[in-house]
């Protein structure tokens, strides 16, 4: 039957998923996001190290495979990321590490490399990726240590606590035209990090939006945990101050990492994770989402089954993507098509 991308265009939803350009000569990879995606967004081909590997000198490869399938197949793409503490080659933090006036200069020559080379393709970046701490209790990273609700990264600690404002601003001026995103993390469940986390975000895009600072969207990275129940109303009020703010919100990089005591057996993992995926995506759509991407279709091609950080104590795959790993459509799919459906 029809993909996603269909159902999702039948309901003024765009979905789509991050794609791995060194995949896409594999038939059934290929078969798959054809199918199933009408936004694609690069897994690393744009972020810094993929497209200014060395100073001054610029691959557009591996992006440009990517930018060809979508041109080729009448689909869109978004880019990820800008400006990131990951995804850094040593070049760009022994440069961030000499100070803003280089700094400055760096984030400059990227955008100027990068903007206008990728205009027709990418009308929609994440500008800045992750720039919140994580508060206490966070079971992503140790408490990354912080300076107020900025994360402690290269990029702070080089250009002061306005890098944000800075990024997004030198987007602008090179690109009027340019949706600017916010892309992060943790800012769904229903637990005091995640509630803590949700109001550094919106400190963030309030002290921006309330600046004239340009930003035209938030970006819920979406990397959903089955570690507690979900209960959608602090995300929804969370999702409502962000709307009121004259902004868009995108779930970015939807996947589901289960928790280790998921109940036993695919058919009962599979109904807790495509359950967990209705309410949050649906939460979301309530809200006023309408692009919806999922980080990898397959559970083959997930990362949480190449990072080691993720990968479950007992050894199992997460099953956090609309896929199995032979390709076939899970219950997830299924909560993803019934959410769109339901507008
Ligand atoms: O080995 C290749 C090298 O040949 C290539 O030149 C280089 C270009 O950057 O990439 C190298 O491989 C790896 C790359 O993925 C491509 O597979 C990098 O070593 C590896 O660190 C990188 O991991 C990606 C990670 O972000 C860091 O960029 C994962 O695939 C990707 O799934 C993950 O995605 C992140 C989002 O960007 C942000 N949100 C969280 C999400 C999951 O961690």
């Amino acid at each position: 039957g029809e993909g996603l991308a269909a159902i999702g265009r039948a309901n003024g939803i765009t979905f789509g998923t991050a794609v791995d350009s060194r995949k896409l000569g594999d038939a059934a990879y290929a078969a798959q996001v054809a199918a199933e995606a009408q936004l694609l967004v690069p897994e690393w081909e744009a972020k810094w190290a993929a497209l200014q590997p060395r100073q001054g000198s610029f691959d557009f490869g591996p992006l440009g495979i990517i930018a060809s399938l979508a041109q080729a197949n009448g689909k869109q793409l978004r880019g990820h990321a800008l400006v990131w503490h990951a995804a850094m080659p040593s070049w760009l933090a022994e440069g961030l590490a000499e100070g803003a006036a280089k700094a400055r200069g760096l984030l400059a020559a990227h955008l100027d490399g990068v903007l206008p080379a990728t205009r027709p393709a990418i009308r929609d970046w994440d500008v800045v990726n992750e720039a919140i701490a994580n508060a206490e209790g966070n079971p992503f990273s140790a408490r990354t240590p912080a300076q107020g609700d900025l994360r402690d990264t290269p990029w702070l600690r080089a250009l002061g606590p306005g890098y944000v404002e800075e990024a997004f601003r030198a987007a602008r001026e090179r690109d009027r035209t340019l949706r600017l995103t916010y892309n992060d993390y943790g800012l769904e469940g229903d637990n005091p990090w995640a509630e803590e986390k949700r109001q550094r975000v919106l400190r963030l895009l309030r002290r921006m939006v309330g600046t004239q600072c340009p930003v035209d969207a938030l970006g819920l990275q979406a990397h959903l945990l089955m570690d507690e129940p979900f209960r959608p109303e602090p995300f929804t009020v969370f999702l409502r101050s962000v709307r009121e703010l004259g902004l868009a919100v995108l779930v970015t990089e939807l996947d589901v990492r289960e928790a280790q005591q998921l109940p036993a057996g695919l058919a009962a993992r599979d109904a807790a994770v495509a359950e967990r995926v209705r309410q949050v995506i649906g939460t979301a759509l309530d809200a006023g989402c309408r692009t919806v991407l999922t980080w990898g279709l397959s559970d083959k091609d997930s990362w949480l089954a190449r990072d080691p950080d993720v990968t479950r104590k007992d050894g199992q795959v997460h099953r956090g993507l609309p896929l199995d790993e032979g390709g076939a459509r899970k219950p997830m799919w299924q909560a993803l098509a019934t959410a769109f459906g339901s507008r």
